[in-house]
């Protein structure tokens, strides 16, 4: 097998306990800026781990199209793979990787889908032709050809030729709500930074102050 073996070295800066911010959904949309200003590319995109029925994980890139206290918002295909998935087990992963500034942000929670109101209005808000693409794409279904899938497309186009396109019922947003959020930050001699956010969230909804703690790399 051919090494892929480099020793690239991560850099001294550090991150401390005391540089993160309390609220750890305020310190992720302050890194995002920071990415944002890294010039990297897509940095709301992230890695979207679910586990399936039979107990397969799969995962795949997504991007976040929101983020507040109430959660990290996304949108897909209900009836994709990953929305069959969500359908029975509602507990995801994701990473945001920003290799390139030495900095991961992983997160854990659970997935809500949100309300019909909300999907619409994030659904309104997208181009006419990513909103006609939602009426032309069975996600994760397989299809003959490419020649088929941009007939698909066409005769959607016909279908809403003007800019009221409707939100199909299987399309809309989901709500990660977090219970588990690590900062990563390279460093030095694989001695890296770790610092994890936790907290509780009980089936009746209450939450608990989030936790910090500092994992070893
Ligand atoms: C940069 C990037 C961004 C993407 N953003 C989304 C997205 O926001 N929503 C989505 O459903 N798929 C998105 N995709 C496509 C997914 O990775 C995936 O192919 C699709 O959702 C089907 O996944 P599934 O079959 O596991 O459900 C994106 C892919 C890439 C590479």
């Amino acid at each position: 097998m051919e090494s892929l073996e480099r020793h690239e070295d991560y850099g001294q800066e550090l991150l401390d306990e005391s540089h993160l911010l309390a609220d750890p959904i305020e310190q992720f949309k302050l890194w995002l800026k920071e990415a944002e200003q890294s010039n990297i590319y897509e940095p709301n995109a992230f890695v979207l781990g679910t586990v399936d029925p039979e107990n397969h994980p799969r995962s795949r890139t997504v991007l976040l199209k929101g983020v507040g206290e109430e959660g990290f918002f996304f949108a897909s295909n209900y009836l994709s793979r990953k929305g069959e998935a969500l359908a029975a087990n509602p507990y995801v992963s994701c990473v945001f990787g920003w290799y390139s500034i030495y900095r991961q942000v992983l997160i854990q929670g659970r997935a809500h889908k949100v309300s019909a109101e909300e999907s619409d209005a994030y659904f309104n808000s997208r181009p006419r032709e990513s909103r006609v693409a939602a009426w032309s794409s069975h996600q994760s279904q397989p299809i003959e050809s490419r020649a088929a899938l941009d007939a698909q497309f066409e005769s959607a186009l016909e279908r809403y030729p003007g800019e009221d396109v409707p939100r199909p019922a299987h399309w809309g947003g989901y709500l990660i709500v977090p219970n588990r959020i690590e900062f990563w930050k390279g460093r030095s001699n694989r001695m890296h930074d770790r610092i994890e956010f936790s907290r509780t969230i009980a089936d009746s909804g209450v939450v608990s102050e989030w936790q910090v703690q500092r994992l070893q790399p």
